[in-house]
């Protein structure tokens, strides 16, 4: 009988925690000059659940999805994940191992897509740091991921100056998916699409999620964007954390007069999104 235990399907279940985590940067040429990017952050993550995280630009955001990336160290605190064998510190876990749990999408989708490779080689290039794979298997794995993203073969041998900006940010997400994670931080995915292509990655990752049981932390400037898609939100000012909760409570009824002001000076006001399955398929088409 085996002693290794399933992942839980438990909803509560927290699948990653930021303890007290802190950020600060050394201002270059000033004598001893810091800067807070990041005070005291406290949050946990539910599995199948997405946390927004919402505030002004300069507010940290971006930072902290890097801390819980390991691409910067933070300066106090810590992130932990959960592992087979409990809740792990990633300050422990090597770098394969996080990146098999937790991938990241970036706001601007051609920048973070190698312009001299091709889509196949972009979107396998995660699994070879797991596997030893041919030519021919990095292919047919490349294309498994596109299809999961609603993108076929038309777009395996192309470049990315080829495809359109919502067929990139498709590709991002088909290579995030590469390692099968558990978690997706998505860093303003839509900041630099069209409203009509932002409602299509919205569908799509919605999708994602229920098929996957994926778990997001997504980065938003558009509230209504947020009131659709997310159940927790993170409100955060200056690198402080300004207040967190669900969704419904925190936009319906703020507690922290920073949130209601946030809320009146940010675009999206509650609008209808052009929410329809059918629109992945069009856009799939090319
Ligand atoms: N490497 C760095 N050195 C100094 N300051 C930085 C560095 N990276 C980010 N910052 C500062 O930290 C603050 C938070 O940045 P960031 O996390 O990118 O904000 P957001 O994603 O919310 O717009 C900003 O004021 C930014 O200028
Ligand atoms: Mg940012």
């Amino acid at each position: 009988m085996s002693l290794v235990s399933m992942p839980s399907a438990d909803t509560n279940e927290v699948v990653l925690r930021v303890e007290n985590l802190c950020k600060v940067f050394r201002l270059p040429g000033a004598r001893g000059q810091v800067f807070n990017a990041l005070n005291q952050l406290n949050l946990a993550v539910t599995r199948g659940r997405t946390l927004a995280v919402v505030g002004e630009s300069g507010s940290g955001k971006s930072t902290m999805a890097q801390l819980i990336m390991k691409l910067q160290r933070p300066s106090a605190g810590r992130v932990s994940l959960r592992m087979d064998s409990g809740m792990r510190d990633v300050a422990d876990l090597p770098a394969r191992d996080l990146y098999r749990k937790v991938q990241m999408v970036f706001q601007d989708p051609y920048a973070s897509l190698n312009p001299r490779q091709r889509i196949w080689r972009i979107v396998s290039a995660p699994l070879c740091n797991y596997e030893n794979l041919s030519r021919d298997e990095r292919r047919q794995r490349a294309l498994h991921y596109l299809h999961q993203v609603g993108l076929g073969e038309t777009q395996l041998h192309a470049f990315p100056y080829m495809l359109s900006g919502g067929q990139r940010q498709r590709v991002n997400i088909a290579r995030a998916l590469a390692t099968n994670p558990e978690i997706l931080i998505l860093d303003e995915p839509l900041s630099a699409l069209d409203v009509s292509v932002q409602a299509q990655i919205i569908n799509l990752l919605q999708d994602l999620q229920r098929d996957l049981g994926l778990t997001y932390i997504f980065i938003s400037h558009d509230i209504a964007v947020v009131r659709h898609f997310a159940d927790q939100v993170l409100v955060m000012k200056s690198g402080d954390m300004v207040e967190w909760g669900d969704v419904d409570q925190v936009l319906e009824n703020p507690s922290q007069a920073y949130t209601r002001q946030l809320l009146g000076s940010m675009p999206g006001r509650p609008r209808d999104l052009p929410v329809r399955k059918e629109l992945i398929n069009v856009m799939a088409g090319g």
